[in-house]
């Protein structure tokens, strides 16, 4: 086992006091039930509020701590290489209303932090994905050409304060960056009172009936809405198909201080599978905090994790000589057609609402549907609704969706026999395995002090057998991303219980 640098922990948690709302302990009426207090369930709670409307923001775990906490925090509508994307998988109308609508929600961030005096080192940035080999660039100049024809701020240069050479970047101006957490802290503040309420530490598992809905936590009480908005990354109801809709996808991020006259002012993106991800942040202390991302792969795909952090300590090291304070794991659901789905969980839902597949790029895609649901629950009519829809046809028979799918069918079967015939005697400290035990396939972790963690490896979402993930110590299922830590509990959903004891 390798020793890694830095605080196994996010910045942005990491520099923000504990948020301490209470338990739902009791039943309760409101307008809104929001679930899930993340950058969506936080800011669409607050602009149903502002709209008059009573909300109860109801979350399993603290405001901000799951993938709204563990980001970049790039606030753009440069996401990688989108456009040229968009228009060849969709058409030029589509990406048109995709540049817009992510401008104005950065626009809207913009307004919010300003309104309300929110300290979060919100800073305008230009973004750029950069190239640094023939092809990618060949990709940089389409994407230039693409975005400038649908009126968005793009241009190429070969101009960066990156510290490699790159071939060019396509780069955007007027973006944002900021501390997402200190922004969530101070939105969802601003939440409870005149009927409207905020809960921590409370896990929604099942909402029963609609308009009204009664939204029902593990320990019992019940929220009654007349709208419901499912803000958990991939919803946690089993409806609307989601989860076979988009695939989980993790990546990597590590922190480091550095000095300031090595400061970049963008915020950069490369192309391709080895893409390196790079911002400054400022600290509290007057220092910059350089983050660094990359190493994306398929959640449970890869055992050996502490690889990819490796390779971006390595980087760190030879091009800014420091070594990380900080690494944190990030989790997205890629959607198939590149298009984020926003408003009714299923077709027969009119007040029953989500938002997924914001595919890594979820900032200004939070902020969107945020105000879209908004929207929708007031009545209003929002112009980008449709292209988001939730309910749309979904193209299934996409390449990348059919090798998805046919991924989590060969997985839930073909992990029932893996390691069949060992014993959890062979198992080191600090190591994770699965065993089987009387037939049952068993999820086995050793600590450090060599006591033994034995859980069910069936996930209870929809019973794929998790796989271990080294560097995190958690147990990943590779079918649609839920995650456990070593004694079973919920990390990341879809799963709403545990892995159970062994
Ligand atoms: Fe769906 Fe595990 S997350 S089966």
């Amino acid at each position: 086992m390798t020793t890694l640098s830095g605080t196994h922990k996010s910045f942005w948690i990491d520099s923000t006091l504990p948020s301490q709302y209470p338990q739902l302990t009791q039943d309760l009426t409101v307008d809104v039930a929001v679930v899930g207090a993340g950058l969506v369930g936080v800011t669409v709670a607050k602009l149903l509020k502002d709209a008059g409307k009573t909300v109860a923001l109801i979350e399993a775990d603290r405001i901000g701590q799951g993938a709204s906490g563990h980001t970049t925090a790039k606030v753009t509508s440069l996401h990688q290489i989108i456009y040229s994307t968009i228009v060849e998988q969709h058409d030029e109308e589509t990406a048109r209303l995709y540049g817009e609508s992510n401008q104005a929600a950065v626009e809207r961030l913009a307004a919010m932090v300003q309104e309300h005096g929110i300290d979060c080192d919100f800073a305008h940035k230009s973004t750029y994905t950069f190239a640094q080999s023939q092809d990618n660039l060949e990709k940089i100049h389409k994407e230039v050409e693409t975005a400038q024809s649908l009126g968005l701020p793009a241009s190429f240069t070969r101009d960066t304060e990156l510290p490699f050479d790159v071939m060019g970047a396509v780069t955007f101006t007027g973006q944002a960056q900021f501390h997402p957490r200190k922004f969530m802290l101070a939105i969802a503040a601003m939440i409870p009172g005149e009927g409207s309420h905020v809960f921590e530490q409370t896990r929604v598992h099942e909402v029963e009936g609609e308009s009204p809905s009664k939204v029902v936590t593990t320990d019992g009480p019940t929220v009654t809405a007349q709208d419901v908005i499912v803000a958990t990354h991939l919803p946690i109801l089993d409806q609307g198909l989601y989860f076979a809709k988009t695939y989980p996808q993790r990546s990597y991020i590590v922190g480091a201080r550095i000095d300031a006259s090595k400061d970049i002012e963008g915020m950069y993106i490369g192309t391709g599978n080895s893409y390196r991800s790079l911002r400054t942040t400022p600290t509290d202390d007057g220092g910059l905090m350089l983050m660094m991302g990359g190493e994306g792969h398929k959640v449970g795909e890869d055992s050996d994790t502490e690889i990819r952090y490796q390779r971006l300590e390595a980087d760190m090291q030879r091009y800014f000589d420091v070594t990380p304070d900080y690494r944190w794991s990030s989790q997205g659901y890629e959607s198939f057609d590149k298009l984020p789905y926003i408003g009714p969980l299923t077709p027969a839902n009119s007040h029953i609402l989500t938002a997924t597949g914001f595919s890594l790029w979820g900032m200004s895609k939070s902020i969107m549907s945020a105000a879209l649901l908004c929207d929708r629950i007031l009545g209003v009519e929002n112009p980008y609704a449709k292209i988001y829809d939730s309910t749309r046809a979904t193209p299934f028979v996409t390449q990348t969706s059919i090798k998805e799918n046919l991924d989590v069918g060969s997985r839930w079967v073909g992990d029932r026999f893996k390691g069949l015939f060992d014993s959890p005697d062979g198992i080191k400290p600090g190591e994770g395995k699965l065993v089987t035990v009387d037939t049952q396939k068993v999820a086995a972790y050793r600590d450090e002090a060599g006591e033994l963690h034995a859980v069910s490896a069936v996930c209870p979402h929809l019973g794929c057998i998790v796989a271990w993930n080294s560097a995190e110590k958690s147990w990943d299922c590779p079918c649609h991303g839920s995650r456990f830590g070593c004694d079973g509990e919920i990390l990341h959903g879809p799963a709403v219980n545990p892995l159970e004891s062994r």
